[in-house]
């Protein structure tokens, strides 16, 4: 299904009228307009830290931030916000320190950091939450080796503080075919090209197709293993999380995803679900 299979987020007029060509197109816009809702996740971790800790958050570290997009919406977000951004592929943080100086004022610039490391081995300040988003997580495909990363999470986090993650499911999720999403000006296809299920090994690509026939294709492709929400609230606990909590997004009257999301132990056995969790210090 794809990050925001269930919630459609309404977007500028402009761009639902331009056609775009896949010669034009810069994959990292496509899969921000595709995939992330930067102000959404903003407003959950409020929520999350409302509801678990009675306060809210100011600092957060973005583990696989990409091109850091979530970091620089929470610095936007409210004064004093600050954010450390952390990712392997120096080509990303190059795009992401552009749009630093694109969509940040340089007094706000000094609250965002961006580092080129490894998750498991970075060492950074202490801070109110960790973030995995976009099942960046679900790379470590043994139980060891995610253990050995929540742990690193939970060593970055401060003594009340709150780690972020995100998983998908549903019967869908284990099929290997394609779904289609039509964007404004492209189509957004999230193809399960493999599921293996004896290790539970998946290959996702991402493909943007447009109006004109042209395409890109494995825009993105991801290696990881599907984990299980049991499996991953498992682990936390493993990894010395004194609690975690699944947030389950609410429907419409058509069963859509209403972008309400409340903490719940009753999910639904639909085709495709996103879901968050946070695991408590
Ligand atoms: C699925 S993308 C997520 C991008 C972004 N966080 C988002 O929400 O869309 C995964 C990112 O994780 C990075 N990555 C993979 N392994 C990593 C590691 N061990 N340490 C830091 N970054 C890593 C990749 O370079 C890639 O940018």
């Amino acid at each position: 299904m794809g990050r925001r299979g269930k919630t459609r987020k309404k977007r500028k007029k402009k761009d639902r009228k331009r056609g775009r060509s896949a010669a034009a197109a810069d994959r990292h816009e496509l899969y921000e307009l595709a995939v992330q809702e930067p102000l959404a996740d903003c407003e959950l971790l409020d929520q999350a830290w409302k509801d678990i800790r009675g306060r809210l958050p100011k600092s957060i570290r973005e583990d696989f931030c990409g091109t850091a997009i979530m970091s620089i919406e929470w610095v936007k977000y409210r004064p004093g916000n600050t954010a450390v951004g952390i990712d392997l592929d120096e080509e990303v943080l190059a795009i992401g320190e552009q749009r630093i100086r694109k969509r940040l004022a340089p007094a706000d610039r000094k609250r965002i950091k961006l580092l080129h490391e490894d998750v498991l081995k970075a060492k950074t300040p202490k801070v109110d939450s960790v973030l995995a988003l976009n099942f960046s997580h679900f790379i470590f495909k043994t139980r060891r080796k995610l253990k050995q990363y929540y742990k690193r999470a939970y060593d970055a986090l401060k003594d009340d503080g709150l780690f972020m993650l995100d998983a998908y499911g549903g019967s869908d999720a284990f099929v290997e075919d394609d779904e289609d999403r039509e964007i404004d000006g492209f189509t957004y296809v999230w193809d399960t090209n493999l599921y293996n299920p004896i290790t539970g090994d998946v290959i996702q690509h991402i493909h943007f197709r447009f109006p004109d026939g042209s395409a890109l294709n494995e825009a993105f492709t991801y290696e990881w293993r599907l984990w299980t929400l049991p499996e991953l609230q498992e682990v936390l606990k493993e990894a010395g999380f004194k609690d975690v909590v699944v947030y389950w997004e609410g429907t419409d009257e058509d069963g859509e995803g209403n972008g309400e999301w409340a903490s719940t132990r009753r999910g639904e056995a639909c085709e495709g679900w996103f879901a968050y969790l946070f695991a408590a210090k």
